[in-house]
């Protein structure tokens, strides 16, 4: 069993200046923090200490600690949802507990209990739910991190941590409904490779990331998408698994993303989208319009797959799956110097991704009974 965090320890101090929520519609992703914090301290000889609810505010670290140099670090997200009756849940997050012990195994971070962990989150939300505003595509995104917090120079396990939470409300990725994005196919730049982190959730996999972004933004495209090898497989979008919909000669539809080799983050959306696309083939829970005639695939895609695919009209959708955005349909790639051109329906999505993506959001808002969705 993993090392406890003992809730009932919880100590709770309120805000003495408690901040009015601003208006749902001016939301930025990221930007706006709830009143308090989670803080639990961990220390290699005692443990675990008291989990704690303060304040949000700065923390007190030294400038010799470990997360300042050697990228320490590890996060997670995940959201809460609020529905018309009040009632606060949150979307599989023993998933994200799961992900974050396996995050902090590969850089020698602490494991700690992360079913102590959730009911500790559930505690602050229940604390800050107003936050949450109560509308379609609203949420609050929770960040759960764990940093090295060690004043030390030394190239070790730290054996000073903190785990802390912290909560911001945010809108619809896309407010306008789903707006297609452009990726630029990145042949410059690797983000994971065999035996390295890109399946862990490190704030060392994100900063590397910017100026991909940045580059691909550049060239007039919005996202990038991870290739990886000489025959440039495809890894990631940007921040987001990679999904691409083709049309088989029987007729079916192949929904294929990447497998989990070691390059590739296992995300809970990326998990979702292939369960509940699994259970609809399967006949286990149907999911209302996806195509009758659905193969599912965790197998690797070339771009020249892909690619080829477009030319001949057997692409039938490309998209990306995240916490942030949960699925963002893609309708063009540059590659190479020319642009590979995919359908989108005039909703922006595709024939797998607008019922996948319906089904979704009616679990997460609690309009379709789900185990995933978990009360706050
Ligand atoms: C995602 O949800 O797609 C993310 O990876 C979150 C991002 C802000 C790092």
């Amino acid at each position: 069993s993993l090392p406890d965090i003992e809730p009932s320890r919880l100590e709770i101090e309120r805000t003495q200046n408690p901040k009015k929520p601003p208006p749902p519609s001016g939301l930025v992703f990221g930007h706006t923090f709830t009143d308090h914090m989670l803080t639990i301290p961990w220390n290699a000889s005692t443990g675990w200490g008291t989990p704690k609810i303060q304040p949000y505010g700065p923390l007190s670290l030294e400038p010799s600690a470990t997360v300042f140099h050697y990228a320490q670090t590890l996060f997670e997200g995940l959201k809460a949802y609020r529905d018309q009756n009040g009632k606060v849940t949150l979307f599989r997050p023993d998933m994200n507990m799961k992900r974050m012990n396996s995050s902090a195994k590969r850089i020698a971070l602490p494991a700690f209990n992360g079913d102590q962990v959730i009911e500790l989150m559930k505690e602050l939300i229940r604390l800050d739910k107003h936050w949450i505003p109560n509308q379609p595509g609203y949420s609050l995104y929770i960040r759960p991190t764990l940093i090295g917090s060690q004043p030390a120079l030394g190239i070790a396990p730290p054996n000073e941590a903190l785990l802390f939470v912290i909560c911001s409300p945010v809108g619809p990725y896309y407010p306008q409904g789903f707006k297609p994005v452009a990726l630029y196919g990145t042949t410059e730049y690797t983000r994971a490779f065999p035996g390295g982190i890109g399946a862990y959730k490190l704030g060392a996999n994100y900063a590397p990331g910017v100026v991909a972004q940045k580059d691909a933004a550049k060239l007039g495209y919005v996202q990038n998408l991870w290739l990886h090898g000489p025959e440039h497989h495809i890894t990631e979008v940007g921040t987001m698994n990679a999904f691409a919909v083709f049309k088989r000669p029987d007729g079916s539809a192949e929904l294929v993303t990447p497998p989990l080799d070691g390059v590739i983050l296992p995300g809970v959306t990326r998990d979702s989208v292939l369960a509940l696309a699994r259970d609809h083939a399967s006949g286990k829970a149907k999911v209302p319009d996806l195509p009758e005639q659905l193969v599912v695939s965790e197998r690797p895609m070339t771009m020249k797959e892909v690619k080829d695919a477009a030319a001949s009209g057997r692409l039938l959708e490309f998209f990306g799956t995240g916490t942030a955005a949960v699925i963002s349909p893609v309708d063009r790639i540059g590659y190479l110097g020319e642009d590979v051109h995919i359908p989108t329906g005039p909703d922006g999505m595709g024939p797998v991704s607008r019922p996948v993506w319906k089904q979704l959001v009616g679990i997460q808002m609690g309009t379709v009974a789900h185990p995933w969705s978990v009360v706050v």
